[in-house]
């Protein structure tokens, strides 16, 4: 089915194909029209009256060779025909010159639309210039709030801690358990703080990746090692399959948050008792690592997955979701891979999970027998 455009306007596709060729209803109408009549402003009159004109030359011509005799005007009384012969080059003027108004009545219609396409075009480049502009002033703004709001919080926190820790009296057991969820609430909006800080870098295309060589299994088994209050509290059954070790190159620290942001959405969006899972092989023919973290969770319904890596999308936005978050997990570590020049997947199915793939380069060779893992590489390699 199509949909409208933002406009309104129907979508291209059901708009009347331009016709072909001459209607009879143009035709008749050009017929009625001056310029049809007028060869100083419509050459295909000419065109047309020179294309008839051998017509009675030809006619008469072999009258009067067949006759043995030389033209003369009584011979158009004599044989009425030679009239008809006669008109046709008034007739082929009048054919071709109501065909050249139609002609140019559609070039002057071709030359409106394109005036007005041109217009659009200038409308929408200076649309498209003050959006970024104001794109470029929001982003300002938050890097500017968001940085004036990690001070005061470091502070807080600082505070809380110091409050929790004794420093400045016993506290009573209410109090601690108050002042607990306090620091949790502010350890929750720094990493919120941190998350929207660096969207902003990425979005703003200030970030570069500072490739190392690393192993990948030890970055994942600690990621997966955070969400373990989580992962126990919803009682989910979690099912890595990682190999010994699986060394790539890469900006170590952003593959971390890419792998934090997908295990946060596997676990957030299961349904409680479910299994989820990271699994990592390497390709050698490829010569890349590839990452796929799946749940058995809620899924995406088909109609909207294309707005997955939309910033501050979510699939339910709505204030009485049953998720928290600010829906930039995703776009961030689409930004993250895109600056690697890797890739990010999602496949879903909704009510039955999701699954998002990224491949890594493994390691160069050369760098491989430098780096100080390449002796337990063999021996694990040997191992298989
Ligand atoms: N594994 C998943 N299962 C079901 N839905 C998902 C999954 N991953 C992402 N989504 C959908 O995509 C949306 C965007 O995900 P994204 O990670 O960008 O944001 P978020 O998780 O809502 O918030 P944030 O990650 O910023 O805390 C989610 O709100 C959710 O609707
Ligand atoms: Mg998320």
């Amino acid at each position: 089915m199509s949909t409208p455009t933002p406009s309104g306007e129907p979508p291209a596709e059901s708009l009347p194909a331009p016709r072909r060729g001459t209607s009879i209803r143009e035709f008749l109408s050009a017929l009625g029209d001056r310029v049809t009549y007028t060869p100083t402003r419509n050459s295909y009159a000419i065109f047309g009256f020179l294309w008839g004109l051998p017509i009675p030359v030809f006619s008469i011509g072999l009258h009067c060779w067949l006759a043995r005799h030389p033209p003369e005007l009584s011979m158009l009384w004599e044989h009425p025909v030679h009239l008809i012969f006669l008109a046709h080059p008034l007739l082929f003027a009048v054919v071709f010159g109501a065909m050249g108004t139609v002609r140019i009545r559609k070039n002057a219609e071709i030359r409106r639309l394109v005036g007005e396409l041109e217009r659009h075009v200038a409308e929408l480049a200076e649309a498209n210039d003050k959006l970024k502009e104001l794109d470029r002033m929001k982003s300002q703004f938050m890097a500017n709030v968001t940085h004036e709001l990690k001070t005061p919080l470091v502070a807080i926190r600082g505070y809380n801690e110091s409050i929790l820790e004794g420093r400045f009296g016993p506290l009573s057991e209410k109090q601690r358990d108050g002042l607990t969820v306090a620091v949790r609430n502010i350890d929750r909006l720094q990493r919120l703080i941190e998350e929207l800080l660096e969207f902003e870098r990425i979005d703003a295309g200030a970030f570069r990746p500072e490739p190392t060589d690393f192993d990948l299994v030890p970055l994942i088994r600690g990621t997966l090692q955070n969400f373990q209050p989580q992962i126990e509290e919803k009682g989910l059954v979690p099912e890595p399959r990682l190999p010994e070790m699986l060394f790539v190159r890469a900006d170590r620290e952003k593959i971390g948050r890419v792998l934090l942001n997908l295990l946060s959405n596997a676990v957030k969006f299961s349904e409680k008792q479910s299994a989820i899972g990271i699994d990592a092989t390497r390709d050698e023919n490829k010569g890349l690592a590839e990452v796929a973290v799946w749940d058995r969770g809620i899924g995406i319904p088909d109609a909207v997955q294309k707005y997955l890596f939309t910033r501050f999308w979510q699939a339910d936005g709505s204030s009485r979701r049953r998720h928290g978050g600010t829906g930039l997990g995703l776009a961030i570590c689409k930004g993250i891979l895109d600056a690697h020049g890797a890739s990010l997947r999602i496949e879903s199915t909704e009510g039955r999970g999701t699954c998002a793939v990224f491949s890594l380069p493994l390691a160069g060779r050369e760098r491989m027998s430098e780096g100080p893992g390449h002796d337990q590489r063999k021996t694990a390699d040997s191992r298989r």
